[in-house]
């Protein structure tokens, strides 16, 4: 029986429920493969039905065998769908008896086209000396690391048993290592907890580590080590009993987190035990440790009450948005809550520009139908997400009435999935006793849901933090309308401001006219923007030398771009490059295709219009 659930899965997860996941494999960086087997304890997911098929999504994998406790089966793949791939059918021999637990076991290997893991040269590390490799499995990537019902809405306690050459981190409580043979270990990890595949990570590398609070370890490369502890061990465990005091006890034993090379596309990514993130991250100043709070209230939103598909991913996104900046609040102080919220809400603008106000993927609640997840993340489900739970925490009385529904939500559905009625419902739940189900209907739910473009109600933010970010873009703007000299704006302008404030700066500044060229070079020359140690400002700056066009700068921005992965800046900087001088934009990515990994060099080359396909 097939009922229309996830779109992004082949498999028939309605069928076949899985009770436990044990990943046995082996990372060869000679070939840059991973191949071993995956053994699944499967069981009819109908109390009266046998189990007949078995479908699993693979994505580029080469599938070597399949048994059934412990007897080879059959096996069928099909013909590559797209970003989809390819579905894996498995049909036993004689149904599985309903009340039958069995275990599948199929043997693999990943292949050179394996879109989750990037597998680094030594050169491409910091330390020089030794390869590396890391996966990236969301949204829909772990298929092309093994053979799984590859969607959010089915949760798998795992077992993951690695061997490398070079220490491991996997989705899980590290439990040892065992049988060292040729320069190798086996790396074991528990993950007690049912994740869902898109959570399923490996990394291997030369690690060092430091503790960065009581329940948490950081590890990156040896060089980088020192920094690392320093940017983070401040604020770690702050951040974990804030979000603690805003939902329920951590469930997840020790928060551990990955600070990996320059080439992982996204500023974090909430791996359970093992958040993996950019070192853009690491600023010498602790300006970026929000992303951190970010990965971490995933714990809570993502990975124990998890999207039910990537269709209501601002389930996912938008609650830990809301989280993220809670946290903040309740750390550094609301103002700075606030002002994160406006800075959120200038980029929700751009991307509703720039998909254009009636598409699709502007909408909260998107169909995806036909179309490739990763085409459809932007910051729209993040914000909007934010502003939709702003919005209800405003209707129903503010944070004091709306944060306690936060922990009666993470009790009601941990570990399960989640949708937007059941979203809905819970609210209900929750308010109605407390006589604010009027409160609640006086949401436009169908508008936040379905409508395309900016959010039916405008926020009201406190400004505080931001008002001399716009009276200073306001000088900029107003003195290049009236062409005087811009030899007077000098340091002092921005004495004592934060990265975040300079960055709202110049986000308002980019939303202005283009500027006159010595507009641009005096804005370097006052404030060293190019130089910053912080990528977010940089990268901030390099967009407006773009869209001014100013010239003399475009091979600083060329070769920047080919010196960090993170998508965030990858991608704006070469749409606009693209359309400064397409040429230069092409030359560039064909540099440093192989630098990027493989999900950012395929969005690029979509994005400049040189896909094959
Ligand atoms: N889960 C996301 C990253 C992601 C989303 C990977 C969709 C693949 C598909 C992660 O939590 C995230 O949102 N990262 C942000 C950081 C943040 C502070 C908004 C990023 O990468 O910039
Ligand atoms: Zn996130």
């Amino acid at each position: 029986m097939k009922i229309s659930l996830d779109p992004s899965t082949q498999s028939n997860y309605y069928d076949v429920s899985i009770h436990h996941l044990l990943l046995d494999a082996e990372i060869d960086f000679g070939k840059k493969l991973l191949f071993g087997t995956v053994e699944y304890k499967i069981q009819s997911a109908r109390i009266s039905e046998p189990l007949s098929h078995i479908i699993l999504d693979t994505s580029y994998l080469d599938v070597k065998s399949a048994s059934l406790n412990g007897t080879p089966v059959p096996f069928r793949v099909d013909e590559r769908r797209d970003f989809l791939g390819n579905a894996l059918h498995v049909v036993p021999p004689k149904p599985i008896p309903a009340i039958d637990i069995a275990t599948l076991r199929i043997s693999f290997s990943t292949t050179k086209e394996c879109t989750a893991i990037q597998f680094l040269d030594p050169q491409q590390t910091i330390g020089g000396n030794a390869p590396y490799m890391f996966s990236q499995c969301q949204a829909i990537h772990a298929r092309s690391m093994l053979p799984c019902q590859d969607t959010p809405s089915v949760k798998v306690p795992c077992t993951f048993h690695i061997r490398s050459k070079l220490p491991v981190i996997a989705s899980g409580i590290p439990c040892g290592t065992r049988d060292f043979r040729d320069d190798s270990l086996v790396y074991m990890f528990e993950q007690p907890l049912g994740i869902p595949s898109y959570l399923i990570s490996i990394l291997s590398g030369d690690l060092a580590s430091s503790s960065v609070g009581p329940r948490s370890t950081v590890y990156t490369e040896p060089d980088n080590i020192v920094a690392c502890k320093f940017e983070f061990e401040h604020d770690m465990e702050n951040f974990m009993k804030a979000a603690e005091s805003l939902t329920t006890p951590y469930a997840w034993t020790r928060y551990d987190f990955v600070v990996l090379p320059p080439s992982f596309p996204y500023g974090g990514m909430e791996n359970p035990n093992a958040t993996f993130a950019t070192p853009t991250l690491i600023a010498g100043d602790r300006s970026n440790v929000s992303v951190i709070a970010h990965e971490l209230a995933h714990s809570w939103s993502g990975n124990l009450v998890t999207n039910e598909s990537w269709q209501c991913f601002w389930l996912n996104e938008g609650m830990t948005v809301f989280l993220e900046r809670k946290i903040i609040g309740r750390v550094q102080g609301e103002k700075y809550r606030q002002f994160d919220a406006i800075i959120g809400w200038g980029e929700l603008k751009e991307a509703v520009e720039l998909f254009g106000k009636d598409h699709e993927f502007t909408k909260l609640i998107v169909d995806l139908d036909g179309k490739d997840p990763d085409d459809a993340f932007s910051t729209i489900p993040y914000e909007k997400g934010f502003n939709f739970l702003y919005e209800i925490e405003r209707v129903v009385g503010g944070p004091v009435v709306f944060e306690p529904f936060l922990s009666f939500y993470f009790r009601k559905f941990a570990n399960s999935t989640v949708n937007e009625v059941k979203f809905k419902n819970a609210l209900y739940e929750y308010f109605k006793p407390l006589g604010l189900s009027q409160a609640l209907d006086s949401i436009d739910w169908d508008a936040w849901y379905y409508a395309p473009g900016m959010p039916p109600v405008t926020p009201q933010f406190d400004t505080t933090l931001a008002d001399n970010c716009y009276k200073l873009a306001d000088v900029w703007v107003n003195s290049a309308k009236t062409s005087e000299n811009p030899d007077k704006f000098k340091q002092d302008d921005i004495e004592g401001w934060s990265a975040a404030q300079l960055s709202l700066f110049l986000d308002v500044l980019f939303e202005a006219d283009a500027f006159p060229h010595n507009y641009i070079a005096a804005m370097d020359s006052a404030y060293s923007f190019s130089n910053s140690r912080n990528a977010e400002i940089s990268f901030r700056y390099f967009k407006l030398v773009l869209k001014s066009k100013y010239k003399p700068l475009y091979e600083r921005i060329a070769d920047q771009v080919g010196k960090v992965g993170r998508m965030k800046f990858v991608r704006p900087t070469y749409r606009l490059l693209n359309q400064a001088d397409h040429d230069l934009a092409v030359k560039t990515f064909r540099k440093y295709s192989n630098f990027y990994h493989k999900i950012c060099a395929g969005l690029v080359k979509k994005d400049l219009g040189i896909a094959e396909n």
